[in-house]
């Protein structure tokens, strides 16, 4: 494991950007603890539906609101009261903007008794952080996925958890330039083309193979546009037997540890029915498909040593750039301009398409 530091990413130890801190599910009136960018924080779903996310420990004299089940507030189930979490240790309660409201033996409750809270925003299942080492409003949406979860003729995602690596993001997002491990580590071959495009905060790789078992027939290809909004996810169109959607994430935890997750959704018709047990199963196969696939590079991530300067190879792809564009969230929000400026643009590693001039 190594640090941001380390790997000479910029001033701040954790990027800019959305990301994914829990599956929606796990937001719910028993406030959990959670763990990241360092920090100890507490998730929970007020009793109108909406989640919430706490620092850990209460302002009044420390202790975790969300470690606890002996205290007579959570025996009696007070802990979630409207938009409200009320500590388990002598009941101070906090309104969902994290100011205090209540005290229960005391009429005059402290201004100065606040917790901090963190901006999150529940979408396709998937409860989302926008962290920022500056404090400021997000500077690019959150997206919608394709505009498939809850959409006619898909099943919506379940979410895998795969687990925490002892891995730096730059190492999982260095994966878009990986052009040489297709064929060893995922089974590809017959490649046609493969291309990285750089526009500001979004990392495209565009892939066209064959696969060893996934294709069909000799000379089918797998296509793929998958891309990076920000650091933290990487989200994937794929056509195929079924066309499917990929959400793949990172989110550190500590500064060198990462939690990622995968998640798949497939189109099982084109809407003009209703979605049945065959058509799930289906898509869950498929889904399953796909995380194995995820795990392949999980493995290696999960073994290898830190990679502070690869000895890439310009047919590797093109390491170097992604390592560059991934500074812009690693660095003051007003130099982000700089860092894309130096790599947007159409790198091609690959192209044996017929007429193109490596065919
Ligand atoms: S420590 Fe939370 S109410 Fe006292
Ligand atoms: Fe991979």
């Amino acid at each position: 494991m190594a640090t941001s530091k380390e790997y000479g990413l910029g001033e701040h130890r954790f990027p800019r950007g959305w990301f994914m801190i829990a599956g929606a599910d796990e937001a719910t009136t028993q406030p959990a603890a959670v763990r990241f960018f360092g920090q100890d924080m507490v998730l929970y779903r007020g009793e109108t539906g909406t989640p919430h996310l706490v620092e850990a420990y209460c302002p009044h004299m420390g202790a975790h609101l969300a470690r606890n089940t002996t205290s007579y507030i959570v025996r009696d189930g007070e802990q979630v009261q409207g938009d409200s979490i009320r500590c388990p240790f002598h009941g101070w309660r906090f309104d969902g903007k994290g100011q205090c409201d209540d005290v229960p033996y005391s009429k005059f409750v402290p201004k100065a008794a606040t917790l901090k809270t963190f901006p999150i925003v529940e979408r396709a299942g998937i409860i989302w952080m926008w962290h920022d080492e500056e404090g400021q409003e997000p500077d690019y949406p959150l997206p919608d996925f394709g505009g498939h979860y809850g959409a006619p003729g898909w099943v919506q995602w379940k979410i895998d958890f795969m687990g925490d690596l002892d891995c730096h993001g730059i190492e999982i997002v260095d994966n878009m330039a990986d052009f040489g491990h297709f064929i060893p580590i995922h089974g590809a071959k017959d490649f046609t083309y493969f291309a990285n495009e750089f526009q500001d905060h979004v990392l495209h790789q565009f892939y066209s193979a064959g696969h060893r078992t996934l294709t069909a027939a000799e000379g089918d290809q797998l296509v793929l546009d998958t891309w990076y909004e920000g650091p933290g996810f990487l989200q994937s169109e794929m056509a195929g037997e079924y066309d499917s959607f990929i959400m793949i994430a990172n989110t550190p935890i500590e500064d060198g540890r990462s939690r990622t997750w995968h998640a798949l959704m497939v189109q099982v018709n084109d809407g003009s029915r209703p979605i049945n047990d065959e058509d799930r199963a289906a898509a869950l196969a498929y889904q399953e498909g796909s995380r194995l696939a995820f795990a392949q590079d999980v493995e290696i991530w999960q073994n290898k040593r830190a990679c502070i300067a690869p000895l890439a190879l310009p047919s590797d792809g093109p390491y170097g750039k992604v390592r560059l564009w991934y500074k812009q969230f690693y660095n003051p929000r007003a130099d982000a301009g700089t860092f894309q400026k130096r790599v947007n643009g159409l790198v091609v590693t690959h192209d044996t398409r017929p007429g193109s001039k490596a065919a």
